[in-house]
């Protein structure tokens, strides 16, 4: 049996805007992930998804299938024929429209594992290209970031159409992670900021170009070891997603006890309105943050290192 992994990921800075062309700063989280195994089969080519209560066959799955699509992408990369009888396994530690991306995680799975079934030889941009066309069935028009970072697997700049760029962190810093325990899907989210855009361009652009303007500056913070500087631009962050109105009452509560409790600044981070908000904190505030994340609702906290 074959088996493959890929991390969740965080958007540090510049969600929604990145979908317009701003940067964006984004890490992969490897405390949760999306794992997919490939055993031999007997008959057809089947796709167990036990997380999602699914177990269907290839051949008559439904065309709008994410998972499906990402096997059809993957055959006809190896040349189009039909693939040999298997079954492919797929589970996720990531929880679904939480942000963390965990569509594009499981897609990525998927396409590793077939790839070292199939003898492909695909490189992590091979990789982003294919699952971002699983992500277009998932979310409409995404940027393309999730897919990145999480094929890449490591911090990225990102600017959607253009290469993405590694961040090298001067200093390593920790984030925490808290969960609204409320799902909340992208699309929904990126369909809204449209509407939004629609209405009133050159308000939402001047969001999005300050917005993009925290992005740049953190990227430089972050390369030049002042990660403690990040604090207040993901609180600043934070601010600019409210007026763009992808927040809620629960992602604004977990940022402000955060705040209180000794974070260096929070911020809501994906798609927003639920899903989850990540906390800058060291090694002192740690401890008093995660508590006060869980006494606030939180469902559950987890605890990254970006480096
Ligand atoms: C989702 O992780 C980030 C968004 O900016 C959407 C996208 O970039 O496709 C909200």
């Amino acid at each position: 049996m074959l088996a493959a992994t890929a991390p969740g990921k965080a958007i540090l800075f510049g969600e929604h805007a990145v979908v317009y062309g701003r940067p964006a700063l984004a890490v992969p989280v490897t405390q949760v992930q999306a794992t997919a195994t490939l055993a031999p089969g007997s008959n057809g080519f089947w796709i167990d998804a036990p997380d999602l209560g699914r177990r269907y066959q290839l051949d008559t799955s439904d065309p709008g299938d994410p998972l499906a699509a990402a096997v059809a992408l993957v055959a006809e990369r190896a040349g189009g024929q039909p693939l040999p009888p298997a079954v492919l396994r797929v589970t996720s530690t990531i929880p679904i429209a939480s942000g963390l991306g965990s569509g594009a995680a499981v897609a990525t799975a998927v396409v590793r594992v077939l790839d070292a079934w199939l003898h492909l030889g695909l490189e992590p941009a091979d990789i982003s290209a294919l699952v971002f066309e699983t992500e277009k069935l998932l979310h409409g028009t995404p940027s393309g970031i999730d897919n990145t970072v999480i094929a890449f697997g490591q911090p990225v700049h990102f600017i959607k159409g253009h290469p993405p760029e590694p961040i090298h962190p001067a200093r390593p810093f920790q984030l925490l992670i808290g969960d609204t325990g409320r799902p909340s899907p992208t699309k929904v989210t990126v369909g809204d900021v449209r509407a939004a855009f629609e209405r009133d361009p050159e308000r939402l652009s001047r969001l999005f170009d300050e917005i993009g303007a925290i992005a740049a500056g953190a990227r430089r913070e972050i390369e030049s070891g002042q990660p403690e500087a990040l604090g207040p631009l993901m609180t600043q962050n934070h601010a600019l997603l409210r007026e763009l109105g992808v927040s809620s009452v629960e992602l604004d509560a977990l940022v402000d006890r955060a705040c209180a409790a000794g974070a260096g600044g929070a911020k809501l981070s994906g798609g927003g309105r639920g899903g989850n908000m990540l906390a800058l904190v060291d090694d002192d505030s740690m401890g008093p943050v995660k508590g006060a994340l869980l006494a606030a609702g939180a469902l559950r906290v987890i605890a990254t290192r970006v480096e």
